[in-house]
């Protein structure tokens, strides 16, 4: 028999894995991401294509569903008794749960729409959150800066030929498939396991040359081949989406990069810690891969700001174990 999310989840909370309220933000988090869906696949024909006019705090210009994404998640989990306050990569600042509501014991913070720059050419995109308790007192923005290690839940939407939400609780990495015709996720993958090995890489080649010593001598001997250091051959794929990059690794394993690069020293690589790198990381180590930032594991940065940046080597051990070698 097939199992649905809900189910799913209601046996975690009555094997005690999660309790009521992380139950009903998963929930609420799969329910909003339903909406997102229907923004995405109806595209022009919902008027959401195109850019919004607007600079993120990270002064990238903003696409209309980086906005109308945002929107649905802030309004999809505000209520939901589960948060004390959330955190997004379209807001400047953190947002405390409203007055209106009541608050809860959790923080949840999101990428609405990974992968802004697919949007317009119906390329894969995706929805990724990270969820930690809440400390005691007033919300800011430093009370989301905890170590990854810390999450309590992290999570992924996809939307693509099929749409696909990928959790994890804490006890492994499950993944399941939007139907629409009933609206529910099924569990349709368990015991998600990323081999060890790997022949498929994944780095933005156009950047090759701005990046670190380290970086350079690695790529190299993946494009050496069979003749190289490595002695096998590498095949690549950039889909430009963090989402279903790390989709690909849970799938087949794979090693996933975006490096540091000398351009704006200012910048310690282009993802994001808090929600990207951070929830993403999560999901790698509960499927037994591994994931750096070329010196620590991701999961053990201790924060400095909501929308810091990190360099990111993530996926099958053995890669990501002989890249993070390189850097010391
Ligand atoms: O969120 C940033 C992001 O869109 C990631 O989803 C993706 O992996 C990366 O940027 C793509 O970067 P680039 O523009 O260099 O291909
Ligand atoms: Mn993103």
């Amino acid at each position: 028999m097939a199992i649905n999310l809900q189910q799913f989840l209601a046996k975690q909370l009555s094997d005690g894995v999660i309790d009521q309220q992380l139950c009903d933000l998963l929930n609420a988090v799969a329910d909003l991401s339903k909406e997102i869906n229907d923004k995405v696949t109806h595209g022009a024909l919902a008027g959401v294509l195109g850019f919004a006019g607007t600079d993120n705090v990270q002064g990238e210009h903003q696409k209309k569903l980086d906005v109308i994404t945002n929107e649905i998640f802030v309004e999809g989990v505000e209520w939901t008794g589960a948060l004390a306050g959330m955190a997004s990569e379209e807001m400047d600042h953190c947002l405390p749960t409203p007055a209106a509501y009541k608050r809860g014991k959790y923080l949840i913070m999101f990428d609405p729409l990974d992968g802004s720059s697919n949007i317009d050419i119906n390329a894969p995109i995706g929805t990724i959150f990270s969820i930690t308790k809440a400390p005691e007192g007033k919300i800011a923005d430093e009370s989301f800066l905890t170590p990854g290690r810390k999450q309590i839940a992290a999570g992924y939407v996809m939307y693509s030929p099929q749409t696909i939400l990928t959790l994890t609780v804490g006890n492994g990495v499950f993944m399941f498939t939007l139907n629409l015709g009933t609206g529910e996720y099924i569990l349709t993958k368990e015991n998600i396991r990323i081999p060890v090995q790997t022949q498929e890489f994944a780095i933005n080649m156009s950047n090759m040359r701005h990046w670190e010593a380290p970086v350079q001598k690695y790529v190299q001997e993946l494009l050496a081949g069979d003749t190289g250091p490595l002695g096998k051959n590498f095949n690549m794929r950039w889909v430009a989406a963090m989402v279903a990059e790390v989709h690909r690794v849970l799938c087949r394993g794979g090693i996933f990069m975006y490096p540091r690069d000398n351009r704006d020293p200012s910048k310690p690589g282009k993802l994001r810690l808090m929600y990207e790198a951070n929830p993403m990381s999560f999901l790698i180590e509960q499927a037994g891969g591994k994931a750096t930032n070329g010196y620590q594991n991701i999961l053990d940065l201790q924060p400095e700001e909501l929308h810091q940046r990190v360099a990111v080597f993530l996926g099958s051990a053995e890669e990501v174990e002989r890249v993070t070698s390189y850097h010391e």
